[in-house]
């Protein structure tokens, strides 16, 4: 693995964001952090992602920030050009991948079927998105589906919550989760950012305890 997939492992987490206005950008990086999550997986499910990338990079440069929901080449460029060190697309678009490769940034597509796997696998990717994850089976299916290969890991993501991220990071296939239940719009868009805060410190304790 290289380092940002290293920096994933060693953080465990990896908060989906879906943010509504850049300028909350800055103090939910910041919450994050102060939790013990230094990472940020920004969506380009609103208009407000390219700012709000720019925002988290420029100015709290400890966070490891990426962009998700990248459907396009064109996200892909201004997520990088705002500064994502990462891309996440919920499945894998041989384009997305192909332009990601091309300027040397890791690219985490989602896969869930054996086929979708072994195109990652063409491309040379070794660690993938998961997701939807429980809604598509689970850890039951996870560890089945990595059985024949042995060269892959995951970044489950969806439905992921306090309640079952621990069995998920006792796999060791698995890199680190993914969830937005530690920054939701709602937490955000009404600036809890001590609560955001508080989550992450309750998910850090369970990583640890798992992972130490
Ligand atoms: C994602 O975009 O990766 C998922 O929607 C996050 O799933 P969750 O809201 O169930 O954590």
């Amino acid at each position: 693995m290289n380092n940002i997939y290293d920096t994933l492992y060693q953080i465990g987490m990896v908060p989906v964001i879906k943010i509504d206005d850049a300028k909350d950008a800055i103090p939910l990086a910041k919450a994050l952090c102060d939790g013990g999550i230094p990472c940020a997986e920004v969506t380009f499910r609103t208009d407000a992602a390219y700012q709000a990338i720019k925002n988290m990079s420029e100015n709290v440069p400890e966070i490891l920030v990426g962009a998700g929901t990248v459907l396009s080449i064109e996200q892909a460029k201004l997520a990088i050009e705002a500064g994502a060190k990462f891309i996440v697309s919920p499945g894998l678009n041989p384009e997305v991948v192909k332009y990601c490769q091309s300027v040397n940034v890791p690219i985490l597509p989602g896969c869930i079927t054996p086929t979708e796997i072994e195109l990652a696998l063409s491309f040379g990717l070794n660690v993938l998105k998961f997701f939807p994850a429980e809604q598509a089976g689970g850890l039951d299916f996870t560890k089945a589906v990595c059985a024949p290969y042995t060269q892959i890991k995951f970044i489950p993501t969806g439905g992921i919550s306090e309640k079952n991220l621990e069995e998920y990071l006792k796999f060791d296939k698995i890199v680190a989760c993914g969830g937005s239940y530690m920054a939701t719009t709602d937490l955000i868009n009404n600036g809890k950012w001590d609560e955001v805060t508080e989550i992450c410190k309750k998910t850090v304790e369970k990583i640890k305890k798992v992972r130490n």
